[in-house]
């Protein structure tokens, strides 16, 4: 089932929104969605040169003339394809996640991901985590 992620007119070309999706597994991933002049795409939210690298660190993604720029080594990954060709990433591709536009909308197609909320993993929502406690 297609699940409603924004509105098209809330996505400017070069924006990016940051959401959190739970994976089949049961893990939660953030996904960075971004559009250029040529396309609307989702992409999860890490380099493929250091995975623990976010492109998105919560204040939106490094877009330059269609492409998603990593903000550790500066490689920079196409947008629409999510090919990198350059820098530490090179001849590496992010990993897609399902999105399609429908009626002005961005919803989520994609069989094997959930959509859970806008923005990151929340810091309770991590395994192991702690935070719920006091020391
Ligand atoms: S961590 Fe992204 S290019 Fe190195």
């Amino acid at each position: 089932m297609a699940e409603h992620l924004c509105s098209l007119s809330e996505l400017d070309e070069g924006d990016s929104w940051l959401f959190t999706v739970r994976e089949a597994d049961g893990s939660e991933e953030e996904v960075v969605l971004v559009r250029t002049d040529d396309c609307v795409r989702a992409w999860l939210n890490y380099c493929q040169h250091e995975t623990d690298q976010r492109l998105d660190r919560g204040f939106g993604a490094a877009m330059r003339d269609g492409e998603i720029v990593c903000p550790k080594h500066g490689s920079m990954y196409d947008a629409c394809s999510g090919y990198c060709d350059n820098g530490k990433a090179a001849e590496s591709t992010l990993v897609s996640v399902d999105v399609e536009t429908r009626d002005g909308d961005v919803v989520l197609t994609d069989d094997d991901r959930t959509f859970l909320h806008e923005g990151a993993i929340e810091a309770d929502d991590l395994p192991g985590s702690s935070s719920h406690l006091t020391f």
